[in-house]
């Protein structure tokens, strides 16, 4: 009955596969496959030997619920993203790239925990305990009672943090290094990555633990990446940035006890993460406003409004095919503005290299975006600098209308508030509110746009500008 235990198993995406194979089916990615003996140990599942079932009690949907039991960090950023702070017995994934700031933030929420009486226990596999307590000094963080070793074997590890008083708090830093014995693959596959992972949920599901997890993100597949494990645990926070720029933002992409579209924002200085309580200060603090192609795009990120520049740069190209890059947006959908703007307004971009940029190395996940590239591609195509106190939101369709995103009302107030009284907005934003001093224009499609665009600019030429 027994088959051979030889699989091949992408180190990327974790598909397994039957023979060895250049390129992994399941995520395009080439030479991430390798050779996995499966599995036994911890987390393999359950044993050869069927054992017969036992029923449990079937219940119903109403009855009883408890708040899940929170411990707070009072770091307001981090406690946002994770959805008002960690959840005792539950696992959280930080994944990010390598020098983006992880180790630094759990460092500083242990610290600023410890602080709050909560026992927390920091597991670096990376870093020797002399480099930890360096950055904990850079932190201020050397007087806590931050609780530190330097290990990387899971039953070590379950053994230390299962001696004593229960911690409140264990961050395990990363889950790349840990090897168990009881998995026989080399530490870093898929294997030992998740026989880890998994071994860890269980302590923290078994003894009300949180359990953070830190788990680098990886371009090449020469270590096992996150997202094999993201699926295990409980929430799962990427933290990005850009290494030219300061600011980091924390991105929650799942978590079962909270909102999963909240975003934290920090600021990279020499003493440590810094909140970022106004990330629209931040991401408009080095704005031009009379140079063309550039427009405001008031967005929302999770519940909280953020104001951030798109910058385009429309210029003939000197090659047969133009070029297309993006920064900070998806590339498929500007295709798809540039396709709307050359079918419906006449706008042709054929010869045009097309660049776009979103400032300060920010990243924009809406589709209410639409009408801020939209604009910022006319207004750089055409020469002429949009208002200065205006912002623009709005999705585009394939037809060219401008249909309505919600948060109507929060943006504008945003925008109100940083010195926007202007904005571009879809015809049909039901929750538009009345009477407000703010000089409000509604855009019915795109065409309705470039003409504004054109008009305006005109306006402006004849009336002297002031300073
Ligand atoms: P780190 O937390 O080690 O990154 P990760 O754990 O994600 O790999 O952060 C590394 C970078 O942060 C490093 O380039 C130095 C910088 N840094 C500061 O700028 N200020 C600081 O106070 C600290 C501790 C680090
Ligand atoms: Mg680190």
């Amino acid at each position: 009955m027994a088959k051979s235990k030889t699989q091949f198993v992408c180190q990327n995406c974790g598909t397994v596969h039957n023979r060895w194979a250049g390129k992994c089916d399941g995520c395009g990615e080439w030479n991430t496959i390798i050779e996995d003996d499966q599995m036994g140990g911890i987390g393999s599942g359950p044993g050869k030997v069927p054992k017969k079932g036992r029923a449990v009690a079937l219940t119903t949907l109403s009855g009883e619920t408890e708040e899940a039991p929170r411990i707070f960090t009072g770091i307001s950023e981090l406690d946002r993203a994770t959805g008002g702070g960690f959840v005792r017995g539950s696992a959280v994934l930080v994944g990010g790239d390598p020098g983006i700031g992880k180790s630094t933030l759990l460092m500083q929420a242990a610290a600023a925990l410890s602080r709050r009486g909560h026992r927390i226990i920091y597991v670096s596999g990376e870093e020797a305990v002399a480099q930890v307590r360096l950055r904990a000094q850079r932190l201020d963080a050397a007087d806590t009672e931050v609780l530190l070793a330097a290990e990387t074997n899971v039953e070590d590890i379950l053994a230390t943090i299962g001696e004593g008083k229960r911690p409140d708090l264990v961050i395990i830093d990363s889950i790349q290094t840990l090897w168990s014995d009881t998995a026989d693959s080399a530490p870093g596959t898929v294997t030992q990555v998740r026989t880890g992972v998994q071994a860890m949920i269980r302590f923290a599901k078994q003894t009300g633990a949180a359990m953070v997890l830190v788990g680098h993100v990886t371009k090449e597949g020469q270590i096992a990446g996150p997202r094999v494990v993201e699926h295990m645990v409980d929430a799962v926070l990427y933290f990005e940035g850009d290494r030219g720029h300061h600011y980091r933002i924390l991105r929650t992409v799942k978590n079962r006890f909270g909102p999963t579209d909240e975003i934290g924002v920090f600021e990279m200085s020499d003493k440590g993460l810094r909140e970022v309580t106004n990330p629209s200060e931040l991401f408009l603090g080095e704005r031009n406003s009379k140079s063309p192609g550039a427009a405001v795009f008031a967005g929302m990120e999770g519940t909280r409004p953020v104001l951030v520049e798109v910058q385009a740069l429309v210029a003939p190209t000197s090659l047969g095919t133009p070029r297309r890059a993006v920064v900070g947006w998806d590339s498929s959908r500007l295709s798809m503005i540039l396709a709307v703007l050359e079918a419906h307004c006449g706008v042709k971009l054929g010869q045009h290299d097309v660049y776009l940029n979103v400032a300060g190395g920010y990243r924009i996940t809406e589709p209410a975006a639409d009408l801020a590239v939209a604009s910022a591609l006319v207004s750089s195509l055409a020469g002429l600098a949009l208002p200065a106190d205006c912002v623009y939101f709005g999705e585009i369709s394939l037809s060219g209308a401008v249909r309505p995103v919600s948060q109507t009302a929060q943006r504008l107030k945003e925008a109100e508030k940083l010195g926007f009284p202007g904005a571009m907005l879809p015809a049909t934003s039901a929750e538009v509110p009345k009477g407000a001093n703010g000089r409000w224009v509604t855009i019915e499609d795109l065409p309705d746009l470039v003409s504004r665009i054109a008009g305006s600019a005109a306006k402006l030429r004849q009336t002297p500008e002031d300073d």
